[in-house]
């Protein structure tokens, strides 16, 4: 018991308690403090102990199950658990799931009502179809009664996967109606192709930095991981072939256009150069196609499933940037050799994806309607990424670098002299102004002086008003100027 003493929760951090509690126990598991099979002390007594509520202590508990560093046994109490530690231990340094799925919790980012969110990538409902996809929800509980709420085939329904075939056609992918297989999100996607392809100890090579959702999937697996810089024009491939040679990965996960988080595209070459790398040594590659129809400027966003003569590469497509994030609809475009595989993995996962929101965003696709939402979205996003540019470059101080993206919704900075943005988060977001600090984006947590800026969640006033505070900040921060006057700004209405 003397070893909970040395655990001191700080009220006045910025962190949750629970946060502070479960971070300190996870300490102690690492670090042998609490051994296999020990008894954490009960949530009243631990409540009791810390000074804090039973519900921090149920959620800090709660965490450490999620990522295996206890156990309930139910009457009896919760326990200790290595096996997460014995994963971290034998797969040495590139991989620390402890460390990512810590990351993926931290990474929740509170969003108050009144405040500016640059932090969020995802649209904001005033921007979702509701009363368009109203209709069609009710056409389809007309037309197909129900059946509409039966089991929907595993690989999705029939008439949406035709629909979609029509679709990336246009993006110059012609595939077979067989291939299109209908998943419940992109992340489902890309935790289907990590349980079809990976088994534990394999290798995956991902950009650095690179999205988060993705490191955690991989590392679900029990998958190493590899990470490679990014260059402005993508990958280095000479590093690239080095690293295959090294590791003989079984996957490269990569966001061809407008990654996350950095915006960069791939050139035409590379992604030519990069599909034949991968072909040479027999390495799958997931290409994430989160947001490529946003684009604005750019006249090189071809995919690169659309020369995948080899059958090598996995396309997984989101609608969540470009339509609505809690419908949980995506599909996948796969290798034929694949198709198996990646039914089985569907089926232990959710069996099928909902047939109700599948007939309906087959009716609403068919109706052209997508068109026109569509294009009222490149509208929307395209007058906010000018308006985003444009503040760039009359607020933010020199010194600060930026990549700036032709298309999609991020922003990609780099404070100088390793100014950290997690500390300057802290001060940004008591003017109600909220970004992601670029340590989110690395596996290894580290490169504090990058962050990102989205303009999904931001409406025009918003970023005039949200950069202004942001640069002021950055501006006092990093030439050590006085406080800014809080007092002084306008705060926006939602
Ligand atoms: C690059 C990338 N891939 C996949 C996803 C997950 O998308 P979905 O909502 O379709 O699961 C996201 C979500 O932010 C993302 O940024």
């Amino acid at each position: 018991m003397e070893s909970y003493e040395n655990i001191h929760l700080n009220k006045r951090e910025g962190q949750h308690l629970y946060i502070q509690l479960y971070k300190a126990i996870k300490e102690m598991v690492l670090g042998d403090v609490l051994k296999e099979g020990d008894r954490l002390p009960p949530v009243r007594k631990m409540s009791k102990m810390m000074e804090v509520n039973n519900v921090t202590v149920v959620k800090a508990y709660e965490i450490l199950e999620q990522e295996g560093l206890v156990y309930k046994k139910i009457g009896s109490g919760t326990y200790v658990s290595h096996r997460e530690k014995e994963i971290k231990d034998n797969l040495g340094e590139e991989v620390d799931s402890n460390k990512k799925i810590t990351l993926m919790e931290q990474g929740q980012i509170k969003i108050e009502e009144n405040m500016i969110n640059f932090a969020s990538a995802t649209p904001s409902a005033e921007l979702f179809p509701v009363e368009d996809f109203k209709k069609v929800l009710n056409e389809v509980l007309d037309r197909d009664k129900g059946y509409a709420f039966g089991y929907q085939e595993g690989q999705g329904y029939y008439p949406l996967r035709q629909i979609l075939g029509e679709y990336v056609a246009q993006y110059g992918i012609n595939t077979e109606i067989d291939n299109i297989q209908i998943i419940s999100g992109a992340q489902q996607g890309i935790d289907l192709v990590s349980k079809a392809l990976l088994s534990y100890g394999d290798y995956v090579i991902i950009e650095s930095p690179s999205y988060t959702g993705a490191m955690a999937a991989f590392q679900s697996r029990g998958a190493k991981i590899i990470d490679i810089p990014l260059q402005e024009d993508g990958l280095n491939l000479d590093i690239l072939e080095k690293k295959i040679q090294a590791y003989n990965p079984k996957l490269l996960y990569i966001m061809p256009n407008f990654q996350n988080p950095t915006g960069i595209s791939y050139t035409q070459e590379k992604k030519e150069k990069l599909l034949e790398l991968c072909s040479k040594y027999g390495v799958y590659i997931m290409e994430d196609d989160y947001l490529s129809e946003l684009n604005y400027y750019s006249e090189d966003i071809g995919n690169l499933k659309q020369m995948d003569d080899e059958e090598i590469v996995v396309y997984v497509k989101s609608f969540s940037k470009i339509f609505m994030p809690g419908l949980r609809l995506g599909f996948m475009v796969i290798p034929g050799n694949l198709h198996g595989r990646l039914l089985r993995a569907k089926h232990t996962s959710d069996i099928s994806t909902s047939g109700l929101l599948q007939r309906a965003l087959e009716l609403y696709l068919k109706r052209g309607t997508w068109q026109e939402h569509l294009r009222y979205m490149e509208k929307k996003y395209q007058e906010r990424f000018d308006k985003m540019n444009d503040c760039i470059q009359r607020y933010m101080p020199t010194g600060v670098e930026v990549i700036k993206p032709k298309g999609g919704v991020n922003f990609w900075f780099k404070l100088p002299n390793n100014y950290s943005s997690q500390t300057l988060y802290e001060k940004v977001v008591k003017d109600n102004v909220v970004f992601a600090p670029g340590n989110l984006f690395y596996l290894d947590n580290q490169h504090g002086e990058y962050f990102r800026l989205s303009i999904a969640a931001v409406n025009l006033i918003e970023i005039e008003t949200g950069m202004k505070i942001l640069c002021r900040h950055i501006d006092s921060y990093i030439n050590n100027q006085e406080p800014i006057n809080r007092g002084s700004f306008i705060k926006p209405i939602l």
